[in-house]
């Protein structure tokens, strides 16, 4: 069986990506026929896909078309299999206001939030300390933090240039957890420790940057909410195969961040670690999801 590993793209993230295809390639060679596909954008994969002709494309393809459900909707419709998840909960997933919509609907802990698109919406906002991030990107790029209004409306505006929508949340505190979830298991949960500052791009991809306890010291009943509550919201947004899930446990309460359905798999990346902590090896993780492909 010949497995495909599409990575690149043209989104922010494609440094990472190619850094997660590679690490997913050399892993599925002990397994399977494989090739390693670096494409630029979304018809640039789609002809180089058709030309390779493989039984599974595994999407290695971090933020932009090969995460918000575009390349996942064109093999779809072209019969495809590819691994993760399907167009519709990619989708969902890589808009952090549709996916708290439907958690707060849930009533699943997530941080009180408000969409932007225009700075002067910034005015209405009554929550701060807040943070801003783009509404449709991963890997923490762009991320910022503000305590009042004037510091919120100058880092909208710059980052309004490059982003259409911004999601505005109260800014939490606390322990940041974060869970993998396996054909509707949860794994165990990895407590993210930067040596300094939060988890931002640098702390997420150098090494030695960022402390990792694994499993995470949690009393057992909130490490049992928190995996159930990571279950409930990957099957919420329809997630079949895998995703990781991030939080902060605020207090006791643990509030969702976000559900990242194509999560790195880089040498520092945190699903591989929890798998490696449940038993399961790199090969075997990378065998599982292009077995789980449709
Ligand atoms: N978006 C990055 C790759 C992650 O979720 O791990
Ligand atoms: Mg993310």
């Amino acid at each position: 069986m010949k497995v495909a590993v599409v990575c690149g793209g043209n989104s922010s993230e494609r440094e990472i990506s190619i850094i997660t295809g590679n690490a997913v390639y050399n892993g599925l060679l002990k397994n399977f026929e494989a090739e390693c596909i670096v494409c630029d954008n979304a018809r640039d994969c789609l002809d180089k896909i058709i030309k390779s002709s493989p039984s599974v494309v595994f999407i290695a393809l971090h933020g932009g078309f090969g995460e918000n459900g575009q390349l996942q909707a064109a093999l779809e419709s072209l019969g495809i299999k590819h691994t993760g998840c399907s167009f519709a909960e990619s989708n969902i997933a890589m808009n952090k206001f549709a996916t708290k919509a439907i958690l707060k609907k849930l009533s699943i802990p997530t941080a009180e939030f408000k969409l932007i698109k225009k700075v002067e919406e910034i005015e209405n906002i009554d929550f701060y300390p807040i943070c801003i991030k783009p509404n449709n990107e991963g890997s923490s790029v762009d991320v910022n933090f503000a305590n009042n209004e004037n510091q919120a409306k100058y880092i909208s505006q710059n980052l309004l240039k490059k982003h259409n929508e911004l999601i505005i949340e109260k800014r939490l505190s606390g322990k940041e957890l974060t869970v993998g979830v396996l054909f509707g298991k949860a794994l165990p949960i990895i407590e993210i420790r930067p040596k300094s500052g939060f988890y931002d791009y640098k702390n997420k991809y150098t090494k030695g940057a960022t402390d990792y306890i694994v499993p995470a010291p949690l009393e057992n009943n909130i490490e049992k909410l928190i995996k159930d509550i990571a279950v409930k919201a990957f099957e919420a947004i329809g997630c079949k195969s895998y995703a990781r899930i991030d939080f902060i446990l605020d207090g006791n309460v643990p509030y969702l961040l976000e559900i990242n359905t194509i999560p790195g798999m880089t040498p520092t990346s945190l699903l591989p670690k929890a798998a490696k902590a449940a038993g399961i090896s790199f090969e075997e993780l990378t065998k599982m999801i292009v077995e789980g492909a449709c």
